[in-house]
């Protein structure tokens, strides 16, 4: 023993209490560990969420590589530019995420949601084939197209293939279905959505939307270009297309009309009335050079041959700038 020569006698018993200490905090740390190979208490996992043929945990993947943590926040994570995207599946669903993200320049209008129940692999996710039971469904989905549907957003356009597009939804679905323990909170402010419904204008686009569309489902308009501008306008091509020669998430419509067009196989086709039906009715018919197939929605189902007619008329008119 060290109690000699004027050592202090309490040392030793410190230390072996000390030991003692370390030892259950081992156990401990040894427990934990082991628990953490447990399966996870009732919480939900990547592999066990899809979307059609789509997992959440590739959805994952692209949401990591595209880096839309530097704009979004995920269960509290992440940058504040855009808004927290946890919830977002809950509330718009899939059919306007598939509207919506590879056209995110611009806000999708309710045709253009329309558009994406024709796709089968949203009937089987939501159980709907209906824009009003879809509305029902997810109101969150509603309140968007009608606050800021045809209008621009800030998020810029991101090149999505309609594969990483549904693989995010996947995701997004994975996320909505995390029991996030109420997070992010609900803003409870009196009077605030009032404020924001009078900031976006909703009360005026929703008086405008069946004024505008009234001449279309009626009497057809005398001047098929003019038709055309309408449809185009309700189905929120414009979210894909500039009117000029710019590129979007599409070719511009500019001078387009009579052009020789580059296609991906490698041939040139001349733009005439039959290739430009062609393109709007089955856009992988014919896939142009230098942009994603799959991406545009086959719009051989929801446009009546009149109406095909009209917008390669209104096509015809823009010049190149
Ligand atoms: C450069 C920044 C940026 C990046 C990167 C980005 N976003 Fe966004 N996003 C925004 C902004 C800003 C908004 C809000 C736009 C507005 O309100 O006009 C937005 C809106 C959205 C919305 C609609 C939210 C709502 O209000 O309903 C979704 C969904 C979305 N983003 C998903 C994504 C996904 C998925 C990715 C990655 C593949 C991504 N974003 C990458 C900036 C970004
Ligand atoms: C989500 C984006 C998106 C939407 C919405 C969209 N398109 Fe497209 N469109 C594309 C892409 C990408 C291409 C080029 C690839 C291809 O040929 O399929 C294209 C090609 C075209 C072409 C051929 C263009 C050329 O230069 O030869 C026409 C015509 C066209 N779209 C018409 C329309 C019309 C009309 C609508 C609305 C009813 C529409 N598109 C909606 C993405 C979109």
């Amino acid at each position: 023993m060290s109690c000699a020569n004027g050592k202090n006698c309490d040392e030793t018993r410190k230390r072996r209490r000390a030991l003692v200490a370390l030892g259950i905090m081992m156990l401990i740390f040894i427990m934990l560990s082991g628990f953490s190979f447990l399966k996870s208490r009732n919480q939900i996992t990547p592999d066990s969420v899809s979307f059609g043929p789509y997992k959440a945990a590739d959805g994952k993947r692209v949401f990591q590589s595209y880096n839309c943590m530097g704009c979004h926040t995920m269960v509290g994570n992440g940058a504040y530019l855009g808004p927290d995207l946890t919830k977002e599946y809950e509330r718009a669903g899939p059919a306007w995420l598939a509207a919506f993200l590879p056209s995110a320049g611009g806000w999708p209008t309710e045709a253009a949601v329309r558009t994406q129940l024709m796709n089968q692999d949203q009937i089987a996710d939501t159980g709907v084939d209906s824009i009003e039971a879809y509305f029902k469904k997810y109101s969150g989905a509603q309140q968007r197209v009608e606050r800021r549907g045809g209008g621009t957003s800030l998020m810029p356009n991101l090149p999505l293939s309609s594969e990483e597009v549904g693989q995010l939804i996947a995701y997004l679905k994975y996320t909505s279905a995390l029991n996030t323990e109420g997070w992010p909170p609900k803003v409870k402010i009196e009077g605030l959505d009032r404020r924001l419904q009078l900031a976006h204008g909703t009360h005026a686009v929703a008086a405008a939307a069946p004024a505008a569309a009234a001449p279309a489902a009626g009497t057809v308009a005398p001047d098929p270009a003019a038709r055309g501008e309408q449809l185009v306008k309700e189905y929120a091509c414009g979210s894909c297309h500039a009117l000029d020669d710019t590129r979007l998430v599409g070719p511009g419509w500019g001078g387009l009309s009579g052009s020789q067009v580059s296609l991906a196989d490698g041939s040139t086709v001349k733009a005439d009335d039959a290739y430009l039906a062609e393109s709007i009715r089955q856009p992988n018919a014919k896939v142009v050079a230098g942009y994603p197939a799959g991406v545009m929605p086959a719009y051989d189902k929801l446009l009546k041959d009149e109406d095909v007619n009209a917008i390669v008329a209104y096509i015809h008119s823009l010049e190149k700038q």
